[in-house]
């Protein structure tokens, strides 16, 4: 199949959403990260969805809309999701809810609950709204790899088994929504974002982190999101995360490097200097910076051919959990205590 790049204009918009209502499938940006969509109501158009990416039929995706009327038909829309939405939507809050019979099984993998999302990205709103329809759409990466912050990183993954992608530029955010799960008595974070938990617990009052945010889902354990059971977000190279005192980590880290011939170092910008001549990618100055580059940064160590990457270690905290949370999924929880 012939891929075609787009930049989103009216034209480009316009054959999106006649694709989309002929049951084939369109990336898109968001503003978190690009999407692979197709219409959420038509079982043959997810099919497709999951064959494109190679993506476990178990894992459920996202439906993806442009007004907040349109939940009602696909879901159980609480009071809590009113008011939530009210606040954080647009933008990168996925609420998990009840789901209607109207929606296909394979959308939600069969699970009785379906995730919305209403994004912000204003090409992301023209396509959803030019679709006319919910839209299924999980991150437009080939399954298991770092999910994608722009159309070409898209275009790497995909090129040749989809028909189109719409180009609206690097992804602000540069990580996935925060999974918001209302279907039981207390809301819990299964995946945590932009939109933080003390975000949420300022509108609900409470809110708690799934205990697998930080650690690998243990024998026997329900995933809640069956997402979390996959290797995820994963580069070819190794990923080794190092936690501890500054200056620690930074010690141990070029002691590290200083022994593997192909190793990179993912390091905050303040503390670049530490590194000295050795090979080095700025992750930025805060959470926000560093989450808005890692998928890419991780990306450029494949494209460069290293086998090796060290990372520093950000606070679990606001933007910094959402970071963390990939990181140790990408460094399948290798995490080096920094000594001196
Ligand atoms: O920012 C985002 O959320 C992006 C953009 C495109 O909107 N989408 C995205 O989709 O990251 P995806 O499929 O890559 O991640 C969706 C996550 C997965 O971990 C999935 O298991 C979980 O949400 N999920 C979806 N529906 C669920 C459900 N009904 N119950 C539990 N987890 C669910
Ligand atoms: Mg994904």
């Amino acid at each position: 199949m012939q891929t075609l790049l787009r930049q989103v204009d009216e034209d480009s918009l316009a054959l999106a959403a006649r694709l989309i209502r002929a049951g084939e499938l369109v990336a898109f940006p968001t503003e978190t990260v690009y999407g692979l969509g197709g219409n959420a109501l038509d079982e043959a158009a997810v099919l497709k969805i999951f064959a494109a990416k190679d993506r476990p039929a178990d894992n459920p995706l996202i439906v993806h809309l442009y007004d907040i009327a349109q939940a009602d038909a696909l879901c159980r829309f609480t009071g809590a999701a009113e008011k939530l939405a009210r606040v954080f939507w647009p933008g990168p809050l996925t609420m998990l809810l009840e789901k209607h019979k109207s929606v296909p099984a394979v959308v939600t993998a069969g699970l009785n609950t379906l995730a919305l999302r209403l994004p912000s990205h204003a090409g992301a709103q023209r396509f959803l709204r030019r679709c006319g329809l919910p839209v299924a759409a999980p991150s437009a990466n080939r399954s298991g790899k770092p999910s994608p912050t722009s159309a070409r990183h898209v275009w790497d993954d995909l090129q040749g088994r989809i028909p189109l992608i719409l180009d609206g530029g690097d992804c602000e955010v540069g990580l996935e929504s925060t999974v918001l799960d209302l279907s039981g008595e207390r809301p819990v974070i299964l995946r945590p974002g932009a939109v933080t938990r003390e975000q949420i617990i300022s509108v609900l009052g409470a809110c708690d982190l799934a205990p697998s945010i930080m650690r690998p889902l243990r024998e026997g354990e329900d995933a809640r999101s069956p997402g979390m059971r996959h290797r995820h977000y994963a580069p070819k190279a190794r990923l080794s995360l190092v936690q501890g005192e500054p200056e620690q980590v930074a010690h141990t880290i070029r002691q590290l490097y200083d022994s593997q011939p192909k190793a990179c170092i993912l390091a905050m910008h303040g503390h670049l200097p530490e590194y000295g001549q050795r090979a080095v990618l700025d992750l930025g100055q805060d959470a926000a910076e560093a989450a808005h580059r890692l998928f890419g940064l991780l990306r450029q160590c494949d494209a460069l051919g290293v086998e090796q990457i060290y990372c520093e270690c950000l606070p679990r905290e606001g933007m910094g959990l959402a970071v963390m949370n990939r990181l140790a999924r990408a460094a399948e929880f290798d995490i080096i205590q920094a000594v001196v």
